[in-house]
């Protein structure tokens, strides 16, 4: 048996406990909103990052953003995570260009607001393929190379819609509950070989998919929110980072709730 040693860590190593320094991270939906946010995050706390989007221009944009602010080597790649062979595509030149991949976001995703009983087949299909089998695909390809080197963090974007439920986005909150059980089970397969999964939950955060919203049901949502307004997009950073980084070497299986104590009330 190991000896427990009370031994403190050394001064160095818990200031570097978030530092990403050295590490690659591949973010998917990092052309927009929240995911850029993080993206930006993470360069700015030394990984290297692979921008993935179905919107081609806006992950380069975001690339040549973050390459500019940063001084990181960032590359975009265009895929619709949904599609796996656009997903292949993308893995394979992000390891191409960076060697390997440290860090996993999953966040690529899209919503639809109506009564359930008005989806169609197809919208309900693609809540779900965007959320879940993106995750899946995006995992299925990266977690091998993390296996082998006995390590890496997988980060799924869920919500907590995946929690709580929230009136005419049954299907989405359907994906995300999904998306959070996924990453769950998965981490105990993950967990002997040192590769933590982990969620992420936003609460209402403001970025172009919460913009769609009437000027009246935002302001509903920021009433009834207990801080009494929307998260900030650069208000995930702190949380990403966290779970990328070693300061969270014994979290995994589990998730963060980032939403201003919305799913407290
Ligand atoms: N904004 C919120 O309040 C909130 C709350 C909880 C969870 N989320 C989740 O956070 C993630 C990011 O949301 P956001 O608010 O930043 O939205 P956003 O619309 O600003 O950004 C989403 C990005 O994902 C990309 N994308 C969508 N479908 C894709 C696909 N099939 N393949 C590749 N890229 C695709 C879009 O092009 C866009 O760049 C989503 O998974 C969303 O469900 C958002």
């Amino acid at each position: 048996m190991d000896t427990i040693s009370d031994k403190l860590p050394d001064v160095e190593s818990v200031r570097g406990l978030f530092s990403l320094a050295g590490k690659v991270a591949l973010v998917t939906g990092s052309g927009s909103g929240l995911c850029r946010a993080i993206a930006w995050g993470m360069a700015c706390n030394g990984a290297d990052i692979a921008i993935v989007d179905r919107d081609g221009k806006a992950a380069a944009t975001c690339a040549a953003e973050l390459r500019n602010g940063t001084g990181r080597h960032i590359e975009s790649f265009q895929a619709d995570v949904s599609n796996e062979s656009e997903v292949a595509n993308a893995v394979s030149g992000a390891l191409e260009t960076f060697g390997h991949i440290d860090v996993l976001l999953n966040g690529a995703g899209h919503n639809i607001r109506k009564p359930l009983v008005e989806f169609t087949q197809a919208e309900f299909d693609s809540l779900m393929q965007v959320h879940v089998r993106g995750a899946f695909f995006f995992c299925r390809a990266i977690a091998p190379g993390m296996r082998e080197r006995k390590s890496g963090s997988i980060i799924n974007v869920a919500s907590i819609a995946a929690f709580v439920g929230i009136r005419e986005i049954a299907p989405y909150s359907a994906a995300k509950a999904a998306l959070l059980q996924f990453s769950r089970a998965f981490a105990l397969e993950m967990a002997p070989f040192g590769v933590r999964v982990n969620a992420i939950a936003p609460g209402f955060i403001d970025t172009p998919l919460t913009r769609q919203h009437s000027t009246e049901k935002r302001r509903k949502i920021e009433e009834i929110s207990p801080t009494g307004r929307f998260g900030g997009a650069d208000e995930l950073i702190g949380p990403a980072i966290f779970l990328a980084s070693d300061a969270s070497s014994f979290v995994t299986g589990t998730s963060v709730v980032v939403d201003g104590a919305w799913s407290a009330q």
